[in-house]
């Protein structure tokens, strides 16, 4: 069955070309299960006809705030309590101007500040509008107030114009109101959990142009980011250079160094946090001195000698200092994998260690799957190789299971 079987979708139009692409939304919403009503504002009528939206949606449809005929069956009041989530698809300059404003000069807007349900805008308008300051500062706005947003989309627009402004597609709408829904029935068991994750190589510099690293994405630790959020914890991501965005939601400080990384750690977790993941690839060396100058090339010799001293091992130091309830180690080895990993969640002081086999050139360092081993005092547990994302579920899920026990 599908998600979004009788959920409630309360879907308002505003005024904009896009509008005709909500009769597709309605109809993708409506074939997966979901009840929705619509309500227009009074620019939508010049772009769609109640009568399309009345027969693909199955309920009369709404636009007018004091309409006695209209509230003597669902009130508005009781149409914003109706709804499991308001979509406005497309969300016009003037309408995010005025619920920015939290105006309440016309039916929409006045669900919109009555509901105490989410609020997913998909905005549509000619590009300088969308880039005009007002309408950059009532988005962030909204934004800021926990409004969910999808697009605006760059490309070709119905004026003649190019840029940033078109409405998503119906069936990116569509993906994000399912994604919503999906999120929503996860449970929130870690809401009172402080998680603090470190991601990503680091960055030891040589001089001030060159540096020692290595090849981690970073894209397993962000993946164990996103879902401990998204079962309600409170993240913090600590981060080494990467390519990839950060999850939205988490508090992230971006360091270059092991020391910098170490230091954001402690600093983080000054409060023992519930747990700490040690997913980054921290050098092993870092110089014994950086140069402050950038190393001349010399011409008398081919060879130079740069002396390199350990780094601070990070997670051990957090293990000792009690800074986390729970640990837990990343071990990337090419041989003896299960042997060496469990010799390091000895010696680091660790509650789980988690393995994989970096030889293997399908999973592990940039790329999206993984397999992993994991292994704890007395358990040993090899989940099947899948995408960094759907393994991070499972591995928070473990996580959770090991603190409980
Ligand atoms: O010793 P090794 O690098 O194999 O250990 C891997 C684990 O230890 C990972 O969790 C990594 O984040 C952590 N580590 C650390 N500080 C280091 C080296 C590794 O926290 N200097």
């Amino acid at each position: 069955m599908s998600n979004l079987a009788q959920k409630r979708i309360l879907l308002g139009i505003t005024g904009g070309i896009a509008a005709y692409k909500s009769i597709e939304l309605i109809r993708l919403l409506t074939k997966a299960g979901a009840d929705v009503q619509v309500v227009l504002t009074d620019g939508a009528k010049a772009f769609v006809t109640e009568m399309t939206l009345q027969a693909i949606s199955g309920h009369p449809v709404r636009s007018t705030l004091l309409d006695p005929n209209a509230e003597a069956g669902m009130g508005h009041i009781e149409l914003a309590k109706w709804a499991d989530l308001i979509v406005i698809a497309p969300a016009s300059a003037d309408f995010m101007a005025r619920y920015a404003q939290g105006m309440a000069n016309d039916l929409l807007s006045t669900l919109c500040l009555a509901t105490e349900s989410p609020v997913l805008l998909a905005p549509a308008m000619n590009q300088a509008m969308w880039k005009h300051p007002a309408t950059q500062a009532n988005a962030k706005l909204l934004t800021e107030r926990g409004i969910l947003n999808i697009g605006p989309a760059d490309g070709a627009q119905a004026c003649g114009d190019i840029g940033p402004g078109r409405m998503s597609e119906p069936g990116d709408i569509f993906n994000t109101i399912m994604t919503h829904f999906d999120k929503a029935q996860v449970k929130q068991d870690l809401a009172d959990q402080h998680w603090v994750i470190t991601a990503g190589p680091t960055m030891e510099a040589i001089d001030p142009v060159r540096f020692i690293s290595n090849h981690s994405s970073g894209k397993m630790g962000y993946a164990l980011a996103t879902a401990a959020m998204a079962r309600g914890a409170t993240v913090t991501l600590i981060s080494g250079p990467v390519q990839i965005t950060a999850p939205a939601g988490a508090k992230i400080i971006a360091v270059k160094s092991a020391d910098e990384m170490l230091a954001a750690c402690e600093q983080s977790m000054i409060t023992q946090a519930d747990v700490f993941i040690g997913a980054a690839a921290v050098a092993d060396f870092k110089m014994k001195a950086a140069n402050d100058q950038k190393m001349k090339k010399q011409s008398d010799t081919d060879e130079i000698t740069l002396t390199l001293v350990k780094n601070p091992d990070i997670i051990a130091t957090l293990a000792q200092q009690k800074r986390a309830k729970t640990l837990v180690g990343f071990a990337a080895e090419t041989q003896n994998v299960i042997e060496y990993a469990k010799s390091k969640l000895e010696r680091k002081g660790l509650d789980i260690i988690i393995a994989n086999d970096v030889s293997r050139a399908d999973i592990g360092f940039n790329q999206d799957d993984n397999q992993v081993t994991v292994i704890t005092k007395d358990k040993t547990w090899s989940p099947d190789k899948t995408t960094k994302n759907a393994l991070a579920e499972q591995l928070v899920e473990f996580i959770q299971q090991q603190t409980q026990s």
